[in-house]
């Protein structure tokens, strides 16, 4: 079916819908992470072999790197079906029990945001993936009882943007621990031009270049700013996405050479010109950058500042680079103590 040209769809939700028409299904289509591949692959084939489910899996790094997409191609791989549920959503332990009773044998259930489960939800997790059964309390007060119910088996998929905040009882649940890391701009510029393929848009290679070396080693931030290219080729070119093209839309959207957009940028003067360069607390920033929570910070900024060498995380607080001075075209001698 051609979900992204049904008109029911409201736009956002044309866009997930379509976004995911766009995922890879299996693994040899899966671009890049190839370490991270190679161990799924063995345990895959091993699973295959013994007629086992796969093990327990926890994937963790910044977000747009395809943890989700990962999951659902484990579950191909499997021959299986996936549940995903956020993590967020899940409000009682009633929503979580109905869900597992419900997985049928060898299902794939993947919880986004792991690291935001209550802790009594998160505690019903850790028979259900070790010994594979529920505790359900059953009525209140002395005539309550505990139900045990068999858990048919399954795999857990967790994702999370922070490893560090899952508890260690759940952590060690996990068969296998996988960090996804940023993708290299070779890896970018094939799944910009196998995005473009499955859109139907002609690209360039040097288009392609242009959009991976701007897209912060992020596939889900190829696949918008391919978007956006593909609508500045119909509207102001033939259709083709050429290395120009790619320049002036990114240049229109203000997405600057390295990737940094207007947030990134404001982040960096901040830190640069309020608070001279640092330490400070991300909730001090957040708060001086207004409209932004921390949170989003962590997860959205700092880890590609840090990655670009233009951020230090330290106990004391945040502290701009030497770097980031030089990006901002600022002389670190006259901003920030770090540098005195
Ligand atoms: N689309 C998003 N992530 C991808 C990946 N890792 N490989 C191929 N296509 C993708």
């Amino acid at each position: 079916m051609d979900y992204h040209r049904n008109p029911d769809l409201d736009p956002a939700e044309r866009d997930e819908t379509f976004e995911y028409s766009l995922r890879p299904q299996r693994l040899p289509e899966y671009i890049g992470q190839e370490k991270v591949k190679t161990r799924l692959e063995i345990a895959l084939h091993a699973a295959i072999k013994r007629g086992d489910v796969l093990d327990h899996v926890l994937l963790f790094g910044p977000p747009g790197l395809g943890k989700t997409t990962l999951a659902h191609v484990l579950a191909n791989e499997m021959g299986s079906p996936c549940k995903v549920i956020q993590a967020p959503a899940m409000e009682k332990k009633g929503d979580l029990a109905a869900i597992l009773t419900n997985l049928e044998e060898g299902e794939f259930l993947f919880i986004d945001e792991i690291h935001r489960l209550s802790a009594a939800i998160e505690e019903m997790l850790y028979s259900a993936m070790e010994d594979r059964k529920l505790d359900i309390l059953i009525g209140q007060g002395p005539s309550a009882q505990t139900l045990k119910v068999d858990l048919r088996p399954f795999t857990l998929v967790g994702a999370t943007t922070r490893a560090g905040l899952l508890s260690k009882p759940l952590h060690d649940r996990f068969g296998m621990v996988h960090r996804l890391e940023y993708y290299t701009r070779a890896e970018l510029a094939i799944i910009a031009t196998r995005t473009a393929h499955v859109l139907g848009v002609e690209i360039e290679a040097a288009g392609a270049e242009a959009i991976a070396r701007r897209s912060r080693g992020t596939p889900r931030i190829v696949n918008r700013l391919l978007r956006r290219c593909r609508d500045y080729a119909e509207v102001k070119g033939q259709g083709i996405i050429t290395s120009p093209i790619a320049d002036a839309c990114l240049a229109l959207h203000e997405v600057d050479e390295l990737g940094l957009d207007a947030l990134d940028r404001s982040y960096l003067e901040s830190l640069c010109t309020k608070f001279k360069g640092g330490p400070v607390g991300v909730r001090t920033l957040a708060a001086a950058l207004g409209e932004v929570e921390g949170d989003s910070l962590e997860d959205l900024v700092e880890p590609y500042l840090m990655q670009i060498g233009f951020l230090d995380r330290t106990p004391q607080g945040r502290r701009a680079t030497e770097a980031a001075y030089t990006y901002l075209g600022l002389k670190a001698a006259e901003a920030g103590p770090l540098f005195r």
